[in-house]
Order: C-alpha cells, then structure tokens, then sequence
C-alpha cells in the first residue's frame, strides 16, 4: 500500500474512485458510482471511442463535516488512463491541496497528525495541529511550535504563549473562548529557526483550511512568517504590513509583532497594543 492509499484509508476516503465503461474483465472489485444508485457500465474497449477509452472519471467525495461525511460524488474529472486514481489525485501538490481543501475538522486533525509531508517531521516529537474555539471570531496565527509547544501538543505554551495569553487578556479575550490560536507550521523546527519556504508551502494548506472552517472576523498574524504566508507578499518586512487592514479571503487581517520579539524588545509593545486595538475595531465592525 503505497503513502497516498494509507492517507486516504486512514480518512476512510478509500476507494475514492469509480472507472466508467471499462471491459468487463476489469469490472471487477472497481468501485461503482454511489450517486444516483447507477451501476456502471462495462463497454468493451474497442467499442469505445479512442478518447473516451482514454480518459477515467475520478469521483471526489463531499468530505466537510459541515457539509456532513456523506461520500456522495462532488464532481467528475476525467485524469490520464494510466495513472493510478488515488495517487493522481493525492501525490502531486495541487491534488493534496484539494484533498486538504474538502477536509473536515476530524479528518484535518488525522491528516495532520500523520502530516510526513516535508522534512520537519523527522525532528520533531509531534504536530501541533491549533487550540481554542472552531467558531471563533478571533483567530491569532504564529509561525511554528517552539520546543514546549513540541512537547505539549499545544501553540504558544511556553513564555511567548504567556505574553499572548496576556495580550489576549488586555482584549478581554482569553485562549479557547471565541479565540483560536494556529501556527503557519505544525511542526517544531530544529533549533527553533524560522521555517524554509518548502516547509511553509507544503503546510500552509491545513493553516487555509482551518481559517475556511472557522471563519473567524479578524485574523490577527503574529510576526513576519504569518503575516508574510497568509499574504503571500514576499520576503517584506514587517514593518511594511502593520498599521493597515490587510484582506485574507474576506476576512480582516491584521499584522502584529510576534510575542517572542516582543520578550526581547519590550518597548515595541506599544506598537503591538495599536495593532490589537486596530484588530478590536475591526472585530467590532
Ligand atoms: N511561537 C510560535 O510562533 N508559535 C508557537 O506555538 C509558539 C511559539
């Protein structure tokens, strides 16, 4: 069983697939349409027109658990005849991106904790998938776990996490009630360096698909990594993104200092505490 076969078992997504009009020999043990009660039917190959022989229909289920776990059939795409379904739906980047964008909140969480997709996995002792309220209206985003978050399962536990859990306080705000706290990263980088460009575009779709499950009413990106990844701006600086009401999918997002710098230059918590502010009036709205 190849990587992509045990992920989607996992996720009890397997067999995600159906092969319409195929001879009847290679009927057997394929799986059949599940929409409409149709059974497929079985066409020998050279009745069939070059192209259609061609071409298979892959079937993608309706995974969301706010769309419900029905596999029920979205769509139908037709993928080169060769390729095996799964694997040509689940090993390229795009494909694992769609997979991702279908998740649910369970199926996300599994996916995640079993996440060996990019090298940071091999360092570290587990994934931190993101704590607090899946209805949030406030979503606070950092850059990756830190070695107590590593330990804990849990983001921002450690001193970085205290000064967040007091700036949450300044808000009225406090972790788990209406507030929702993420890493652009799951994993914990060796010696707590800032995550490579690979490493932020291979995690990042689990970050986009919480933010479309939760939906919060501001997002507030907590340094230069999260800022920079939700916006896809580039290698700017930090300075450049704060001080204005940035767009992420709908959604009001705003730029902030990370706690961890701010443990090191406390008098740029004033800046910070403009920001926030800026986040409440958005918040309000
Ligand atoms: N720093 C982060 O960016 N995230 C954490 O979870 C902890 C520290």
């Amino acid at each position: 069983m190849d990587r992509n076969e045990a992920v989607l078992r996992e996720l009890n997504l397997y067999p995600q697939w159906v092969r319409r009009e195929l001879p009847a020999d290679e009927c057997r043990g394929t799986a059949r349409r599940a929409d409409a009660g149709a059974e497929a039917s079985c066409v020998p190959a050279e009745n069939r027109a070059a192209s259609e022989a061609d071409t298979q229909y892959v079937a993608q289920p309706v995974l969301s658990s706010d769309e419900g776990r029905n596999p029920s059939f979205a769509s139908d795409m037709p993928v080169e005849a060769e390729a095996e379904p799964a694997a040509a739906i689940a090993s390229d980047e795009a494909g694992r991106e769609q997979l991702i964008a279908r998740l649910g909140w369970p199926e996300l969480k599994t996916m995640v904790r079993d996440c060996t997709a990019c090298k940071l996995r091999a360092g570290c002792t587990q994934t931190v998938f993101g704590v607090g309220d899946q209805q949030a209206g406030w979503l606070f985003v950092g850059e990756g776990p830190g070695a107590d978050e590593d330990e804990r399962g849990e983001p921002f536990v450690g001193q970085a996490g205290k000064l967040l859990d007091s700036m949450l306080l300044a808000l009225k705000l406090k972790r788990g009630d209406n507030v929702y706290i993420a890493n652009v990263v799951k994993c914990h980088p060796p010696a707590n360096r800032t995550p490579e460009a690979d490493e932020i575009a291979t995690c990042l779709p689990y970050l986009q698909r919480q933010i479309k499950l939760i939906r919060p009413r501001v997002i507030v990106a907590l340094g230069k990594t999260a800022a920079t990844a939700l916006l896809k701006t580039g290698d700017v600086t930090l300075g450049s993104l704060r001080g204005e009401v940035h767009d992420y999918d709908g959604i009001p997002l705003i730029v902030t200092y990370h706690p961890a710098y701010l443990l090191r230059s406390p008098m740029e918590k004033a800046h910070a505490w403009q920001d926030l502010c800026l986040a409440r009036q958005k918040y309000s709205l």
